[in-house]
């Protein structure tokens, strides 16, 4: 038997669970102040504009929707980037975030020289890990987490960048750090990127939650700044949180290549890599992302109710440590607020997460906390449940 999954094995249990108090603070999936996963108002509207023209399902190109190829890309690297000015930017429809990041994994492993190796934060998103080494990739880890200030160890961090081999491959979080909440700022991004170019190395931004940390623009800027820097690019993106269009499993890969040439040649490797893994994207939730993206009502709509989202999660880490701090006075949680995204490194321990287990309140074992679960209701019995196994 296989090992449970770190993330969606919990999810699994949650489900296998009859008491109807449970709590799934588990998978990064957000939920809305009645505990309900939304949907979005400009997704249900897409959708009625596009029952209205109801089309025939025939198979889509192999790289995805045109029209969600360019509104993806426009939004990724900016309307007005030289990437796309200049033609050399490329961008395919993928299956999820997860599917942007495994097609990726495998074009880098066919074309990357033999030995080169994959870096991923410690910690990181477990799964990063496991798609790499899946796609057959040595994965190390550079350093990033310091628990004793529950921010980042930067000097480490950029000392492991300074040393890691020329043309290595590192994985980035753009934006909102799965698991831990701690992000660079933007002094720090300057130097990551200086080290990435000094190095030569291959950046990989895994960018799964814009729009959760500051805002849709300003989360997305690090991707800008990589492009300004020069030298290849890769970024995944993800509209199942930013959308709630989780088993859409809607998401983009897009590089940067040194030239239009270039981008063709990409361009035609990533064809192969999809044509056989899964053949061609599927079309449903693609056409909602480009109908809403391309339609300036419902984009100002879409960015009205992310930034509903970003400001309910904001509020949640204010009253967690609020609430904790009245519960559980001998802990300071004041860290949860100036956590970014939807995550919670919590810094419960594996032993604590299974006491909570045991009352029906799901985490991951790393003590890692999806905050936008929380909400007016369910938030008492949590803190409760955390002072006690505190
Ligand atoms: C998470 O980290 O919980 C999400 O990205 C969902 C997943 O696929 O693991």
């Amino acid at each position: 038997m296989a090992p449970r999954d770190p993330i969606l094995g919990i999810t699994e249990a949650f489900n296998a669970d009859a008491n109807p108090a449970k709590i799934n603070l588990g998978v990064g999936v957000y939920y809305d102040d009645n505990g309900k996963v939304p949907l979005l108002d400009c997704v249900r509207r897409a959708e009625s504009l596009m029952m209205e023209q109801s089309a025939p399902r025939t198979y889509l190109p192999i790289e995805g929707l045109a029209v969600y190829d360019k509104a993806v890309q426009e939004l990724v690297f900016g309307a007005d980037s030289p990437v796309i000015q200049e033609k050399r930017a490329i961008t395919v429809q993928a299956v999820g975030g997860t599917g942007a990041l495994k097609i990726g994994a495998d074009f880098l492993k066919r074309f990357a020289p033999e030995g080169t190796e994959v870096f991923i934060s410690d910690p990181s998103w477990e799964n990063h890990r496991a798609l790499f080494e899946g796609a057959g990739f040595t994965v190390n880890n550079y350093a990033y987490y310091d628990a004793a200030t529950h921010g980042v160890n930067f000097e480490a961090m950029l000392a492991d960048l300074k040393s890691m081999p020329q043309g290595a491959i590192v994985v980035l979080h753009a934006c909102c750090h799965n698991p831990t909440g701690a992000d660079l700022t933007s002094a720090q991004w300057d130097q990551v990127i200086a080290a990435v170019a000094e190095r030569g190395l291959i950046p990989f931004l895994d960018m799964a939650y814009q729009g959760f940390g500051s805002g849709i623009a300003e989360d997305g800027a690090v991707v800008r700044r990589f492009v300004a820097a020069g030298g290849p690019l890769l970024v995944s993106n993800s509209f199942s949180k930013s959308f709630s269009l989780y088993g859409e499993r809607v998401g983009a890969l897009s590089i940067a290549a040194g030239s239009a040439e270039e981008a063709a040649r990409v361009l035609s490797q990533l064809k192969r890599v999809v044509r056989t893994n899964y053949s061609n994207p599927p079309t449903h939730g693609g056409k909602v992302v480009a109908t809403v993206l391309n339609t300036p009502e419902l984009r100002q709509l879409w960015e009205a109710e992310l930034a509903g989202m970003r400001v309910r999660i904001k509020q949640t880490r204010d009253s967690f440590v609020a609430k904790l701090r009245e519960r559980a006075p001998a802990h300071d949680f004041e860290f949860v607020r100036e956590q970014v995204g939807m995550f919670s490194y919590s810094g419960l321990t594996k032993q604590q997460v299974e006491q909570l287990r045991a009352e029906s309140i799901y985490a991951v074992d790393t003590g890692r906390i999806c905050v936008a679960a929380l909400n007016s209701k369910n938030i008492d019995r949590v803190i409760d449940a955390i002072a006690k196994v505190l």
